[in-house]
């Protein structure tokens, strides 16, 4: 298994990405302990994970709060011994697709501070454990929006790219106390609309583009190489691949799971 006796927090752990990831994280061993904002999708979650064999802990966090997840982040170290993986899969609905004109200052900045917070937030408190033991590995997730361009992605594009500039900052800084940072960039996955706060928001895009969701998500496929977007399990088996020690020499790298829609 790729992370026996591994300790994992998960931000979001309620989340379509952390729920997922819980899953895949505990099929390959590891003990979890799932923050997030509603129990009940932490409960959800933390079920189908236990269903894999894994001990999982869940508790109610407000990921935006730092004093509220260093609290949880140092319960987590003491009761466990050790933080080894820190996923911060926190999500939240956001204005995409209109243009500038049409978009005030507050929405713009909405998610570029509040994904550059929480990520923040979430690194600052699992980095002091992390530090003292000389391991560890930080996961951030960011979006295709730090690359492309196009009409209606300002605020996703800031954020996305923000969010991967502090991943590849962070692990210069935390590389010499063996502390890596890895930042994974996933395509919309069409399996996570169902759950993810994505649905409602690239439904209000494709209507301001005057298109169907169907045949916009028709339209993302088509900018893909494989002709295909990546799936939860996919984006999910990845992570534990790089939390794992099988990546012990990848750090500041933006994982491209874009499915070839960009290519490096
Ligand atoms: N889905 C995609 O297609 C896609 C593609 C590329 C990148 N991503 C990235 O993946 C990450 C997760 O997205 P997702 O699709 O998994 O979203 P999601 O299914 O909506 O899950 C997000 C989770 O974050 C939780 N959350 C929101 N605000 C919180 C807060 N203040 N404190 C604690 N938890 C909070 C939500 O809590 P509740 O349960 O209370 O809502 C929810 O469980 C995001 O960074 C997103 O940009 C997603």
């Amino acid at each position: 298994m790729l992370l026996e006796n591994k300790v994992a927090v998960i931000h979001g752990g309620g989340g379509s990405i952390g729920g997922a990831a819980a899953r895949v994280f505990a099929r390959e061993g590891a003990r979890l302990y799932l923050a997030g904002r509603s129990l009940p999708r932490l409960e959800a979650a933390a079920s189908a994970a236990r269903a894999e064999g894994a001990e999982v802990e869940v508790a109610v966090v407000d990921a935006m709060d730092p004093d509220a997840v260093e609290r949880h982040v140092d319960d987590v170290a003491e009761a466990a011994g050790r933080i080894d993986i820190a996923l911060n899969a926190v999500g939240f609905d956001h204005v995409q697709g209109l243009p500038i004109a049409e978009t005030s200052l507050d929405d713009y900045l909405h998610p570029v501070v509040g994904y550059l917070q929480t990520n923040f937030a979430t690194a600052k408190a699992v980095a002091r454990h992390m530090i003292a033991q000389r391991s560890g590995v930080i996961l951030t997730i960011s979006t295709p929006g730090a690359r492309l361009t196009g009409r209606g992605l300002l605020g996703n594009a800031a954020q996305s790219a923000g969010l991967e500039g502090f991943s590849r900052a962070l692990a210069g800084e935390l590389g010499p106390d063996g502390v890596r940072v890895v930042c994974v960039r996933p395509h919309a996955m069409s399996d996570a609309l169902a759950t993810s706060y994505t649905g409602a928001m690239f439904g209000r895009t494709a209507a301001a583009g005057g298109i169907p969701m169907d045949e916009w998500l028709t339209g993302l496929v088509g900018m893909t190489v494989l002709g295909r977007l990546p799936t939860l399990e996919e984006v999910a088996d990845y992570l534990a691949f790089v939390a794992s020690d099988r990546a012990r020499s990848m750090t500041g790298a933006i994982a491209n799971l874009s499915a070839g829609a960009l290519v490096d």
